[in-house]
């Protein structure tokens, strides 16, 4: 064990890696969540993933971390084959989970200090320095004994998020690290996942709505609807799109005229 795993929760030191996705295609039953969607994250890059709700962003990132097979079509991570189980024990990468995933019954502590444990990355007093750096960088120093439950929901999302540094990640996927939160907290998310790549250079992949976060820290978005990419691209270009789908998603009209309201009126 080095001296610099020890003590760091992000040592710099693997390189980022690289994502392809070529014609992934996926099925549950006869609906088909994903129709052919490529799409390549060069490292070190922040790719945002836009699009509406059930159009299958969580579906696509388990794909990239081995938690569902494609129907057809691949994925690879640094070159190698997102499905095989092998892949994960070759590179480090973390999701951080839409709902945070952490385990109730486990103090925040004992919530990071799981995988360095399991993966024996050190004595008890190398995963502590681990696991406080962690939190440091989070700004969760005072959150250290808490349990999950006694957590406000961006304190759960920054402790999701400080677990997942843990790993030294040299790939990093967030599902929705924004959602549910105020403004200013949502800002706050966008500058950690902003600073941990200029920092550290880890392959970031964020799952959001957020259209503030993807104008300000992507370097390219990608918008899935109705099973397809409809967008790829730099942010600067979704300022004024030429789709209107996308146009219809960024800037979604409220219509209180709309036919789906008559049948309340009496
Ligand atoms: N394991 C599964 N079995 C069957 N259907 C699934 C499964 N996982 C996801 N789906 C379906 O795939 C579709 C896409 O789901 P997904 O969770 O990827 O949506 P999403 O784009 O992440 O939406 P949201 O923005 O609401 O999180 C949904 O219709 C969902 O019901
Ligand atoms: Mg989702």
């Amino acid at each position: 064990m080095s001296a610099a795993h020890s003590t760091s929760p992000l040592p710099g030191a693997a390189p980022a890696v690289g994502i392809t996705v070529e014609g992934l295609s996926k099925r549950f039953g006869a609906f088909e969540v994903l129709r052919g969607v490529s799409f390549t994250v060069q490292p070190g890059e922040i790719f945002v993933l836009m699009g509406p709700s059930g159009s299958g962003k969580s579906v696509l990132l388990k794909h990239l971390v081995g938690l569902e097979r494609p129907s057809s079509g691949r994925t690879t991570v640094a070159g190698l084959d997102g499905a095989d189980p092998a892949t994960r024990e070759r590179v480090r990468m973390a999701l951080v989970f839409q709902a945070g995933a952490l385990f109730n019954s486990l103090s925040v502590y004992d919530n990071l200090a799981l995988y360095p444990r399991e993966h024996r990355l050190g004595n008890e007093a190398a995963i502590r320095d681990r696991v406080m750096r962690a939190l440091q960088i989070l700004s969760l120093e005072n959150a250290v004994q808490k349990f999950p439950a006694e957590l406000s929901g961006g304190m759960k999302k920054r402790v999701a998020i400080a677990r997942a540094l843990v790993m030294e990640p040299q790939l990093l996927l967030y599902d929705e690290p924004t959602s549910e939160l105020d403004p200013v907290m949502s800002a706050t998310i966008t500058e950690i996942i902003a600073t941990l790549r200029q920092r550290y250079q880890v392959t970031s992949i964020v799952v959001s709505h957020d259209r503030d976060l993807a104008l300000a820290i992507a370097d390219r978005v990608g918008i899935l609807m109705g099973g397809e990419l409809i967008f790829l691209g730099p942010p600067a270009d979704l300022r004024n799109p030429t789709d209107p789908r996308v146009a219809d998603f960024l800037n979604p009209r409220i219509d209180l005229e709309h036919p789906r309201f008559k049948h309340l009126e009496t």
